[in-house]
């Protein structure tokens, strides 16, 4: 059996996540859910980054001392992704004592290992990126490239990892992992940074105390993003238990969005070198969700609620909607006509319709009982493409080109329907014959689509008579035609996905 490990970047609990939030969150659920069917171990984790200068500022815009704050922000997290069905193994929060172990661990190996030394540091910090900028990196005015917002002038003694050592190093591994970070631009753009030169990074604070303390000398804390990373090794034992870190690191799939390329690309990677452990074996990049044209954020203006978005459309439609109409990679503006027009398509014209015909027809055709596939029919074909053609693009981390094939399948049962006319013709072998192929179909559909759609899977499954679970199956050998046995009771129920007016 093999192993699968996936991560969400840890959120900043700076305020309630958003629909931007939710897009890598479902995103990295659907892959493991895929993993899980196809028969991999799966372990599913996101969580929360409390520390650094962002959250203790939020929380003391509150009146609230840090933890105060994040104790009641992080569960809003775990709370939206249990309202979007998300099934993730472990849910971890920075502000933990195993984390805090963990931390402290890692850095004291690379503090032993010889990368890490005292100095003064004078520059200029952005507090929403949590990062020091360059004078050259800036906008015209010393404002932040990504915030628009003036800098702060920051002077203090801090430790610094000498990531200058790992240049070299850097270049050699993605010369020899050639598809460590996917897609190709993006690994083109983290190595032509690693090619630019890489200086030592700052990696404490003094003048804030809200993070994991630097275990050799008490006056600091370790910088928010050196604590954030390691939560990716934290959570498979790293320092704790070494037999389970050893069987899930290093090879982990981190999902991430574009703007965090250089902390996962470069930083980390040599944190690891710097740590004598593997850097993580593959990156995901993807785009982002736009609202106006910008990146959806913690603005009020262009935030969008998880929330408010399942209690207009029901959960499974979003999910689908992120997955289908934003292909990982590319940016995609969200808007209330694409997730409408989509739903009317793709759910209520096509799966919906799907559904509702074949349900209905067995009622009045069959006695409500499903017939048994024709081993013969065309759609055994267009089947099997599909589910080829599904694995694919799960594998190669497509979920829109998988949802793409997988409605291929729906829409040629439909065409077949519409040729056949089973609603028409007199009850007998042929009508059975184009009745159990479509039931045959319904039964692939319910498990191609537990990724995407798990509560709608399950609601197929048990509307076609099946017993047991979509989610249980494995492929692919519940993926060869002719698994709807026939003799089983079909119900027919109220719309799945009543067309929208809007
Ligand atoms: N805390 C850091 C990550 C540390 S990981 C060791 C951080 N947090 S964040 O709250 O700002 O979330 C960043 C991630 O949220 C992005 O990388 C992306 O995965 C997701 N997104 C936030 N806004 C997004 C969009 N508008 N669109 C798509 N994804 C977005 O950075």
């Amino acid at each position: 059996m093999s192993r699968y490990f996936i991560t969400t970047p840890i959120y900043y609990v700076k305020d309630a996540p958003h629909v931007g939030h939710a897009y890598s969150t479902v995103n990295a659920d659907a892959l493991a859910r895929w993993h899980r069917l196809v028969g991999d171990d799966v372990f599913f984790l996101t969580g929360t980054d409390e520390h650094g200068q962002k959250v203790a500022r939020a929380a003391e815009e509150q009146g609230m001392a840090p933890l105060e704050w994040t104790d009641q922000l992080s569960p809003r997290f775990a709370e939206a992704w249990a309202g979007l069905d998300i099934a993730n193994d472990d849910f971890i929060r920075t502000t933990e004592p195993r984390h805090r172990v963990a931390v402290q661990q890692f850095l004291s190996r690379i503090n032993d290992n010889g990368y890490i030394y005292k100095d003064t540091y004078r520059g200029l910090y952005c507090v929403p990126c949590e990062r020091y900028y360059a004078a050259d990196e800036l906008l015209p005015g010393g404002f932040c490239p990504d915030h628009r917002i003036p800098l702060e002038e920051l002077e203090e003694e801090n430790y610094f990892f000498k990531l200058s050592e790992f240049q070299q190093p850097l270049i050699d591994w993605y010369a020899a992992h050639p598809g460590a970070v996917v897609p190709e631009p993006k690994r083109n753009e983290a190595l032509s940074f690693i090619k630019g030169g890489l200086h030592d990074i700052s990696i404490t604070r003094t003048s804030i105390d809200w993070g994991v303390r630097v275990p050799w000398d008490d006056a600091h804390v370790f910088y928010v993003w050196y604590d954030a990373l390691i939560n990716y090794v934290t959570a498979i034992g790293y320092g704790q238990d070494q037999e389970r870190f050893d069987e899930w690191w290093p090879s982990v799939h981190h999902l991430i969005g574009k703007e965090i390329i250089r902390f996962h690309c470069v930083w980390w990677p040599a944190m690891c070198m710097a740590a004598g452990i593997d850097p993580p074996a593959h990156v995901q990049v993807h785009g982002w969700l736009l609202l106006g044209g910008d990146k959806m954020s913690n603005s009020s203006v262009n935030r969008i609620s998880p929330a408010e978005l399942t209690e207009e459309y029901g959960v499974d439609p979003v999910r689908y909607h992120l997955l289908r109409d934003v292909p990982l990679g590319s940016d995609g503006e969200f808007s209330a006509e694409g997730i409408s027009a989509r739903y009317n398509a793709d759910l209520a014209n096509n799966l919906g319709n799907l559904l509702s015909r074949v349900t209905t027809v067995v009622g009045s055709k069959c006695d409500g009982v499903g017939p048994a596939p024709d081993p013969d029919s065309r759609l055994a074909g267009v089947a099997a493409d599909v589910l080829a053609e599904t694995t694919a693009a799960w594998d190669a981390g497509a979920p829109h080109l998988a949802l793409e094939s997988t409605w291929r399948l729906i829409h040629e049962t439909n065409a077949e329907l519409e040729t056949a006319e089973p609603w028409k013709a007199e009850p007998g072998p042929a009508v059975d014959a184009v009745l159990g192929s479509a039931l045959e179909v319904l039964r692939l559909v319910a498990v191609l689509v537990v990724p995407a759609m798990p509560s709608t899977a399950r609601e197929i499954w048990r509307r076609i008579g099946l017993s047991g679970a979509p989610a249980d199956q494995r492929l692919p050998a519940a993926g060869v035609w002719g698994g709807y046995p026939g003799g089983l009771a079909v119900e027919k129920g109220a719309p799945l996905f009543p067309r929208r007016k809007d």
